[in-house]
């Protein structure tokens, strides 16, 4: 294996999100459904015969300290491996930071994969998956990517046999949302609904033929909008405008602060993208990777 990997981490939606009620602990019970989409940041892992972990970004507001995500993955493989030596992570940020497109988590999870092979470890995505746990809620994901069910903290996955191909528009205000903040605004309005389970009835409607998007909602999204008030307005707005280009399903992304239409057609994505831009949003066409590509995707890449 060599000393040096260059790799992709790749973004995810949520197109849904279920919160089901306050777990022990304090971490919310969900069911969620993640979909990668292929917009990713690049990086390089180098491994070094000196002792520590460094970071090295382009975005100034990643940490490049312990608090990054992706130095905290090394250091718990490290420990967990006994490994020796060091690694310079150098990461290009294309994700928007602090977006709800779960670019962190995915630099994690990345790391934990290319080093697996670099330090020739052999742990796979189950033995990797406690270490992923740890790091956070949505890093276990990144583990498997496509189209799969989220459920308990989001961290226990379920791919789905049929994937989802779809293209996206996804529209990241200039706002930033503190999940925990958001997660703490929803404890109040936990009560028992009559329209649940909206993911497994989306689940178990025409996956491949005629997906019912309607079913499903993010229930973080009232409360992203309370934590954030400047959102409301503009996600109104981005809203009607990709529901008037054709968008079978808009939602917030996690707690925000991206929010994204999905269409079935490219043309039409390209269209609500420039229409978008044109009144000045940062808009970006992405388009759905299914569990393969994106499993073949680190086959290679670390093969
Ligand atoms: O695990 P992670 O650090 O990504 O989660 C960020 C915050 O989101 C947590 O500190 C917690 O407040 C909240 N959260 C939650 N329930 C989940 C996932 C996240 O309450 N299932």
């Amino acid at each position: 294996m060599p000393r040096v990997v260059r790799l992709k981490s790749f973004a995810k939606v949520n197109l849904g999100l279920e919160v089901l009620g306050l777990r022990q602990d304090g971490y919310h019970e969900l069911r969620t459904l993640f979909q990668s989409v292929n917009l990713a940041d690049d990086l390089e892992l180098r491994l070094r015969r000196r002792e520590g972990i460094v970071v090295e970004c382009d975005h100034p507001l990643v940490p490049k300290d312990d608090r990054n995500l992706a130095a905290k993955a090394a250091v718990a493989l490290k420990r967990f491996a006994q490994a020796k030596g060091g690694v310079h992570i150098k990461l290009r940020k294309r994700i928007p930071v602090g977006g709800g497109l779960g670019g962190g988590s995915g630099n994690a999870a990345a790391v934990l994969m290319a080093l697996d092979r670099m330090w020739k470890l052999g742990l796979g995505i189950t033995g990797l998956l406690p270490l992923a746990r740890r790091l956070g809620a949505d890093v276990p994901y990144f583990l498997f990517g496509g189209t799969s069910l989220g459920v308990a903290r989001g961290d226990e996955l379920y791919p789905l046999r049929r994937q989802l191909r779809a293209h996206f528009v996804l529209v990241t205000p200039d706002v930033s949302v503190s999940t925990a903040a958001v997660f703490r605004r929803v404890d109040t309005r936990l009560t028992p609904r009559e329209n649940g389970n909206t993911i497994f009835r989306f689940i178990s409607s025409d996956l491949e033929g005629q997906p019912q998007y309607r079913l499903l909602t993010n229930e973080l999204e009232e409360a992203a909008l309370e934590e954030a008030p400047v959102l409301r307005d503009q996600v109104k707005k981005i809203r009607s405008l990709l529901v008037r280009e054709g968008a079978e399903l808009t939602a917030l992304s996690g707690s925000g602060s991206t929010y994204f239409g999905l269409f079935q057609d490219s043309s039409r994505a390209a269209r609500a993208r420039e229409a978008l831009r044109a009144r000045g949003h940062r808009a970006l066409q992405v388009r759905a990777l299914t569990l393969d590509r994106y499993r073949r995707f680190f086959e290679r890449a670390l093969a």
